[in-house]
C-alpha cells in the first residue's frame, strides 16, 4: 500500500526521502515521487515505476531543499501514471500533499471545488486535498487552520503530509485510520508510514492518534486535536535494530523469513512458559470475566485469518468456549451477535490492516472486550484494542507472510492454555504436556529446514502446473488453505484448498491425469479416511504430494514429505513450513519476484 516519508532538518532532503521510500518498497507500490521546498517554490519529481528510477529524473540532484515529502503510490483511483503519482500540488502551487488512504467523498469535494474555479489534472482522490486547503487559505485562514478545516471535510481514511510555499520551514501531518509515525533526533524530524523506514535515522518516535494534526518545524513539534486544541505527547523509544530487516545473505526476504521461523517461534514463546503458570504480559483477564464469555470471535484477513482457523479447535477443546473465525471485511459489514460477554481477538501482522481495525472498532462499540495480536510495535491496532500482545517474529518484509503466521499460531496456542489455566477448564497434565510440546517447536522447525532437497525436487517437478489442489481434514484443512494462499499469491498458479471429505461433492470432477494434489495428513485418528481420499485422486491420475508425520505404508506414493512428530493440535506450526518452501521454490523455478508479487501490498491500509 502507499507509503509516506517526510523530512525537516539541516541536510539535503532528497536522498533521505528516497532512502526512506526504498525502505517502504516492501509495502507494494506502482509509482513514486518526492517534493522539496526549494528557494522560492515547491519542486515536485515523480513518475510511475520503481523508487530507484527517481535517481534518473532530470534535476533530482539539483534539489537543495532541507524540507520535503515523499510517497510510494499503490493505485486505487486512477491508473499508475506520472499525473496520478504523488505529491500533488494545488492550482496555485502553494500547497503540496502526499496522501495514504482513500477519500470516500472525493467526488463531492471535486464538484464543490470545480464550482469554485479549481481544475484537476489527475484521476486521484488525493488531488482534492491540496485544493481544499488552498480554498480555506484563500479565505484568510492560516496554514494550520486551513489544513484542519480541509481534514474535517474529508470522509474516509488518510495520513497526509503537507508543505506550504509560504511557510518553507514547516510541514503539517495528520492522520485518520491510516498509519503515520514521527521520528525525532537532535535537530531533525522524520515522518513515515512505519518505524522500520526510519530506524536507521532515529529510534525515538511520536505516535499520532486518529484525527490529530502535528505542526512541525525542525526543532519543534506541536500536536492538536481536530478542534485545534493542543495535546501533549510523549516521545517513545523503540528497540529495533537497523539491520534486522536486511537479507542476511539470503536471496530473498521470503526465504530468509522462512528460515527465521525457529527463532521467531522461540522469541514469541519468550518467558511465557517459564513459571508454573503462564505469564502473559499485557493481558490480565480474571476468572470472573473469562467464565462469563459466551463466545470468542477471531477476526483477521488472509494468512492471519488462517492462524485463527488453526487454533479454533484448540481454544474450543481447552477452554470450552465456542470460537468463530471470520474474515474482517465481512465481519465489519454485517451485524455480528456481540455483547459485553463476547471476546473479540484480532490478528494482524502489520497491525495496520484497515478491515481488521474497522472490525475491532465495531466490536468495541457493541461493548465487547478486544485483544489485538500484532507483530509491529506501536502499530495502529495497539491503540484501538483494550489489550494487545506482540508476536516476536521481527520485521516481516516479504509480502507473503510466513514467520508471522507460525508466530501467531504459537502465541494463540499459549493464549488458549492461559485461558484454560485461569478457567481450570482442562487438566493440569494436559496443559503441561502441551507446554512441553510448544517448547520443542523451535528445534522441530529447525529439523525441517535442515534438508529441503526433497521439497526443491518436487517444486522442480510440478512448477509448470496450471492448477493445484490442497486437501486436509480438521486442523490440516486450515493449513491447506494457508498453503494454497501462499502458492497463488507468489506463483500465480490457481490453487484451491478443500476439506478432503468434500472431494466427492464436486471438486473431484476436476481431477485428471497430471493434476497436482497436495495433502496434509497429521491427525492419527483421520489417517485412514484421508488415505482413501488420496487413493481416489491417485486412481484418477493425479500427482499426489503428502506432508505427514504419521506412519503408514508410503510405498504407493511417490512424493512424501516427512515432518517431525507433534500432536495434531500444534501440527500447523510445522506442516506449513514445507508448504511455504514449496510455494517459494515453485515461484523461483518460474523466475518470478517472490518478495513483491504483482498487485499485492504488504500492509493493506485501505479496504
Ligand atoms: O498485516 P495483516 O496480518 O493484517 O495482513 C493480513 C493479510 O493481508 C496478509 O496476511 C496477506 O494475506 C498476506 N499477503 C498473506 O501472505
Amino acid at each position: 500500500m502507499c507509503g509516506i516519508v517526510g523530512y525537516i532538518g539541516t541536510k539535503k532532503a532528497s536522498p533521505i526521502l528516497i532512502n526512506g521510500l526504498l525502505k517502504l518498497e516492501y509495502r507494494g507500490y506502482d509509482s513514486a515521487g518526492i517534493s522539496t521546498m526549494e528557494k522560492d517554490s515547491i519542486s515536485v519529481m515523480k513518475d510511475k515505476g520503481r523508487v530507484k528510477n527517481l535517481y534518473d529524473l532530470e534535476g533530482i540532484n539539483d534539489l537543495k531543499g532541507t524540507v520535503g515529502i515523499a510517497h510510494t503510490r499503490w493505485a486505487t483511483h486512477g491508473k499508475p501514471s506520472k499525473e496520478n503519482s504523488h505529491p500533488h500540488l494545488d492550482n496555485s502551487n502553494t500547497f503540496c500533499v502526499v496522501h495514504n488512504g482513500i477519500i470516500e467523498n472525493y467526488n463531492d469535494l471535486r464538484t464543490f471545488l470545480k464550482d469554485n474555479g479549481y481544475e484537476f489534472y489527475s484521476e486521484t482522490d488525493t488531488e482534492v486535498i491540496p485544493n481544499l486547503i488552498s480554498y480555506y487559505y484563500k479565505k484568510g485562514n492560516d496554514f494550520l487552520k486551513s489544513v484542519n478545516l480541509a481534514c474535517n471535510d474529508l470522509k474516509g481514511s488518510y495520513a497526509i503530509e503537507v508543505i506550504c510555499k509560504d511557510m518553507p520551514e514547516n510541514m503539517i501531518v495528520a492522520r485518520k485510520d491510516s498509519p503515520l509515525v514521527i521520528g525525532k533526533s537532535d535537530d531533525e524530524i522524520f515522518v513515515s508510514s512505519d518505524i522500520p523506514a526510519l530506524i536507521s535515522f532515529t529510534n525515538t518516535f511520536y505516535f499520532l492518534n486518529d484525527n490529530e494534526i502535528a505542526y512541525i518545524s525542525k526543532d519543534n513539534i506541536k500536536f492538536y486535536d481536530n478542534n485545534l486544541n493542543e495535546v501533549s505527547k510523549e516521545l517513545t523509544t523503540v528497540e529495533l535494530s537497523a539491520n534486522s530487516a536486511d537479507k542476511d545473505g539470503f536471496e530473498d526476504y521470503m526465504l530468509k523469513e522462512i528460515y527465521e521461523q525457529p527463532k521467531a517461534i522461540r522469541e514469541t514463546i519468550g518467558t511465557s512458559l517459564n513459571g508454573s503458570k503462564i505469564n502473559f504480559e499485557g493481558l490480565n483477564l480474571t476468572k470472573e470475566y473469562l467464565s462469563k464469555i459466551n463466545k470468542i470471535y477471531m477476526v483477521a484477513c488472509g494468512t492471519a485469518m488462517h492462524a485463527g482457523l488453526g487454533v479454533k479447535s484448540n481454544f474450543e477443546t481447552l477452554c470450552n468456549i465456542p470460537v468463530i473465525v471470520e474474515v474482517a471485511s465481512e465481519f465489519r459489514y454485517r451485524n455480528p451477535l456481540i455483547d459485553e460477554n463476547t471476546l473479540c481477538i484480532y490478528i494482524s501482522q502489520s497491525g495496520e490492516t484497515a478491515d481488521t481495525i474497522a472490525a475491532l472498532k465495531l466490536a468495541k462499540s457493541k461493548g465487547a472486550k478486544t485483544i489485538a495480536i500484532t507483530n509491529v510495535i506501536e502499530s495502529s491496532i495497539t491503540r484501538e484494542a483494550d489489550y494487545f500482545v506482540y508476536t516476536h517474529a521481527g520485521p516481516e518484509i516479504a509480502v507473503a507472510s510466513t514467520k508471522a503466521y507460525t508466530s501467531q499460531l504459537v502465541l494463540l496456542n499459549i493464549m488458549a492454555l492461559y485461558f484454560a489455566e485461569i478457567l481450570e477448564s482442562s487438566t493440569e497434565s494436559r496443559i503441561d504436556n502441551i507446554k512441553k510440546e510448544i517448547l520443542k517447536l523451535p528445534e522441530k522447525a529447525e529439523e525441517i529446514l535442515k534438508d529441503i532437497t526433497n521439497i526443491k525436487n518436487i517444486a522442480h517437478e510440478i512448477h509448470s502446473k496450471k492448477t493445484m489442489f490442497y486437501l486436509g481434514r480438521g486442523i490440516d484443512y486450515s493449513v491447506a488453505m494457508e498453503g494454497a494462499l501462499k502458492l497463488k499469491e507468489i506463483s500465480y498458479i490457481f490453487s484451491e484448498a478443500y476439506p478432503s471429505g468434500e472431494l466427492k461433492h464436486g471438486p473431484i470432477a476436476l481431477i485428471e491425469k497430471g493434476t497436482s494434489v497436495i495433502n496434509i495428513l497429521t491427525n492419527s485418528t483421520l489417517v485412514e479416511k484421508s488415505l482413501s481420499n488420496i487413493q481416489e485422486v491417485v486412481t484418477r491420475g493425479a500427482t499426489c504430494i503428502i506432508i505427514t508425520n504419521q506412519d503408514f505404508d508410503i510405498s504407493n506414493f511417490e512424493n512424501v514429505i516427512k515432518i517431525p512428530e507433534i500432536s495434531a493440535l500444534l501440527s500447523p506450526i510445522l506442516s506449513v513450513i514445507p508448504l511455504q518452501l514449496l510455494a517459494y521454490y515453485i515461484t523461483k523455478e518460474k523466475g518470478l519476484d517472490v518478495d513483491k508479487p504483482r498487485n499485492l501490498a504488504k500492509s493493506v491500509t485501505v479496504e
